[in-house]
């Protein structure tokens, strides 16, 4: 079995090595960049440690590992455009160092490039994964629509919040496990298993993202820190700062989620000494460990030797204390 750094090793050692034979390189570009910036590689690492649940050779999946590093990457291209964002890795955008039209055809290309990679798996296994991946990705592009939807309602409760991050995020982390066990030859329960786990997984993850979103380093993160409060993103934390605010703080906080006019570093200061008063962090840690107490119990249910799971497990304690 491998550890989740060699993995990871592997994984980059795979992206480096990717060519770019097609014209024009101007196209090609920046999906090279985007690729070259690092990134955690979750969902081919947690594909991998799946696929090594049941299997000794997960090189054998790295072109479908890389393909869902591929697809995840097309979607930060087009939602940095949308949540316009310019620093991500601690670099700038796609769309910001060159422009929107890049980003949105590269990043069409790179989803074009995402399903050849998923594809080419073994041919006894592709109905069955690509079935997975583009249910998946039709599900991703709903998220994502929720997502900005929620950004002009008022009126979104958690329980859609919940969907709406299980939509845009979680599914993509339950795929990556799922392709790992189907692509080793699992059984359909261990499958279903692992996907629930991915998902529970999944939503923490979001979760953890909208918490560094507030008080994140942008140093290490790399993403500019108050973007979801700018935009007005119906976050875990803002739905329930809402909601256990008392009357003036209430007042406040809709008063800065309905200014049309205000200063960028103002709201965000006013909005997160709000959630200090409501205790808003704690709450959304605990939603979190909740999540990932639920993962833990589906991976419980996967019919492995519990030895083997250990660096699965190990992973996802790791992501849980991310701070990037
Ligand atoms: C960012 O994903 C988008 C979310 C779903 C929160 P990651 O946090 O995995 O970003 P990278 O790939 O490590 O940069
Ligand atoms: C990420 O949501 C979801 C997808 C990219 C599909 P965010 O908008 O919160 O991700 P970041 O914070 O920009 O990475
Ligand atoms: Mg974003
Ligand atoms: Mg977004
Ligand atoms: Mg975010």
């Amino acid at each position: 079995m491998y550890t989740s750094d060699e993995l990871l090793k592997k994984v980059n050692e795979a992206l480096e090595a990717l060519t770019y034979d097609r014209q024009p390189m101007s196209l090609y570009e920046p999906i090279r960049y985007v690729l070259s910036l690092g990134g955690k590689r979750v969902r081919p690492v947690l594909m991998m440690l799946a696929y090594n649940l049941f299997r000794e050779d997960p090189e054998r999946i790295m072109t479908q590992a890389i393909g869902l590093e591929t697809y995840h990457n097309f979607t930060l291209l087009h939602d940095d455009l949308m949540d316009h964002a310019d620093m991500r890795r601690g670099h700038e955008t796609v769309h910001k160092k060159w422009n929107p039209n890049q980003a949105i055809l590269s990043g069409d290309t790179m989803l074009l490039q995402a399903f050849e990679r998923i594809e080419a798996c073994e041919v006894d296994k592709v109905k069955d994964v690509f079935a997975t991946f583009l249910q998946t990705t039709y599900e991703i592009g709903e998220g994502q629509q929720l997502d900005v939807e929620f950004e002009t309602r008022n009126d979104v409760t958690e329980d859609e919040y919940i969907e709406m991050i299980r939509l845009k995020t979680s599914v993509l982390l339950a795929c990556a496990v799922k392709i790992g066990a189907i692509l080793a030859g699992a059984s359909v329960e261990d499958q279903n298993n692992l996907y629930k786990f991915g998902e529970q997984i999944g939503l923490a993850f979001q979760l953890q993202d909208d918490l560094l979103d507030v008080y994140g380093d942008p140093k290490v993160f790399g993403k500019n820190i108050g973007g979801d409060i700018t935009s007005n993103k119906k976050t875990y934390m803002l739905i329930n700062a809402v909601n256990r605010a008392d009357e003036a703080q209430r007042k406040e906080l809709m008063g800065w989620i309905n200014a049309e006019t205000f200063d960028r570093d103002e709201k965000v200061k006013a909005v997160t000494a709000l959630y200090d008063q409501i205790g808003i962090r704690q709450l959304c840690e605990q939603k979190m460990e909740a999540c990932y107490a639920e993962a833990q119990r589906y991976l419980a249910q996967v019919s492995v030797a519990e030895d083997r799971k250990a660096e699965l497990k190990a992973y996802a304690a790791a992501m849980m204390k991310r701070q990037s």
